[in-house]
């Protein structure tokens, strides 16, 4: 065993490499290399081009040799850069009174809406909640997610978002797949308290030095919306959590505008919905280094329109792409399904998807070593069973991928 694999021959490997992080792309952009391998050691790719030349070099370093036996196309692993897939209960009913006619902030103000999977997920053991989250994670997996952010947000008090942000850090140690950990402390104001602001003091205070020093995550998330947080009352949580270090990522301009400004203000790596953002909203992420994150999974979920993702491309902003999978309003969680159909309807080509789907949806998680192939990237990547790559998302979602390999190893074939 010398720790080098090739594999190959795929008909195509789109490389999704060399391409800008920010504005529109063109099809013709796409770097395409037909009948085409890749050398592996370990982890990381070493080598990526036409077949023969892979091998060539394959066989001076006594590589093991994967062959691919029917067409199939290779692209990087993707990454769902939105999820909250560590959760108990279902909220069925919510659906259900959704499609009777009630909206989504008219079931959360009668109390049931996130404040439901709260109390359910409180409930839950750590034992229940991992388990839960293992599955869900190795389905993602499967269906070709090799890097998944995880949100907590459905503890709300100092031990039950550790509990959260605990049980997402196992699962991540336990699983092939890549977990990124995100407090979502500020999700709802918790019943038990009288306001946002007495609420997010303990937040501050108890929650995030303690999660900071276990490294239970990096990254921090915040709600701002009517019947979440309102900006006014999110400032000091945000402030703390840039003086901690933290990266900061928003849920933004759902139902209302207002967030995506505070996310741009604050820095935050993304910004993450955008459904009712207008064209200064449009304006000032393409003007920032904020990502944009749309989640066409929750406009499915909700029967509202989709983000404006071909505004956002057009304006200079740079789009990224996640399921949002969560109980209440997306619980599709299917990133290729969403993300095709939202490119049917807001007009975006196989470039712009995909580049939503795997580098820029890294740069949403400041990870620079992945959601492209070449040399020195991650060994994450995913083969369809096609030999043409505009089969994968013209069959909105019924063509998943038949090889996974992440960190160079095949995990499904
Ligand atoms: O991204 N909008 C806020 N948070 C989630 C939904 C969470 C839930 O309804 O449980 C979202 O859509
Ligand atoms: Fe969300």
């Amino acid at each position: 065993m010398t720790g080098y694999t090739v594999t190959g021959p795929f008909s195509e490997i789109l490389t999704m490499s060399k391409m800008p992080l920010n504005g529109p792309l063109a099809d013709s952009e796409l770097e395409v290399i037909r009948n085409a391998g890749v050398l592996m050691r370990e982890d990381v790719i070493v080598k990526i081009g036409a077949f023969q030349e892979v091998l060539d070099r394959a066989q001076e370093l006594n590589a093991s040799v994967f062959e691919i036996d029917t067409p199939a196309v290779l692209m990087p692993g993707w990454i769902d850069p939105h999820t909250h897939i560590c959760f108990a209960g279902s909220r069925a009913s919510d659906y259900a009174l959704r499609n009777s006619g009630a909206t989504y902030l008219e079931i959360a103000a009668s109390g049931g809406g996130i404040w439901d999977t709260v109390q359910k997920t409180r409930d839950g053991t750590k034992d229940v909640l991992k388990k839960t989250l293992i599955r869900r994670s190795l389905h993602l997996l499967h269906n070709g997610v090799t890097t998944a952010e995880v949100k907590s947000g459905y503890g709300l008090s100092v031990n039950e978002e550790m509990k959260m942000l605990e049980v997402i850090n196992e699962a991540d140690s336990e699983l092939p797949i890549d977990l990124v950990p995100t407090c979502l402390a500020a999700h709802i104001v918790p019943k038990e308290y009288p306001d946002a602001t007495s609420y997010l003091n303990q937040i501050i205070n108890e929650l995030f030095p303690v999660i900071r020093d276990r490294q239970l995550c990096n990254r921090v998330d915040a709600f701002i919306e009517e019947g979440a947080y309102q900006p006014d009352e999110i400032i000091p949580y945000l402030t703390a959590a840039r003086d901690h270090g933290f990266d900061i990522t928003i849920h933004a301009d759902q139902f209302n505008t207002g967030g995506s400004r505070i996310a741009i203000e604050y820095g935050a790596v993304s910004a993450d919905h955008l459904e009712v953002s207008g064209d200064k909203e449009i304006e000032m992420l393409a003007a920032s280094k904020t990502i944009a994150t749309v989640l066409p999974g929750a406009s499915l979920g909700l029967g509202v329109g989709f983000a404006p993702a071909r505004k956002i491309l057009d304006a200079g902003g740079s789009l990224a792409i996640a399921s949002d999978w969560n109980p209440g309003s997306a619980p599709m969680g299917d990133l290729l399904t969403s993300a095709a159909i939202l490119g049917a309807y807001e007009k975006l080509n196989n470039a712009e998807v995909f580049a939503g789907m795997t580098f820029r949806a890294a740069a949403a998680l400041r990870l620079d070593d992945r959601g492209k192939l070449e040399e020195r990237c991650k060994a994450d990547m995913i083969g369809f069973p096609c030999n043409d790559y505009r089969e994968i998302l013209y069959h909105q979602g019924q063509l998943p991928p038949q090889y996974v390999w992440k960190n160079g190893q095949l995990i499904s074939s």
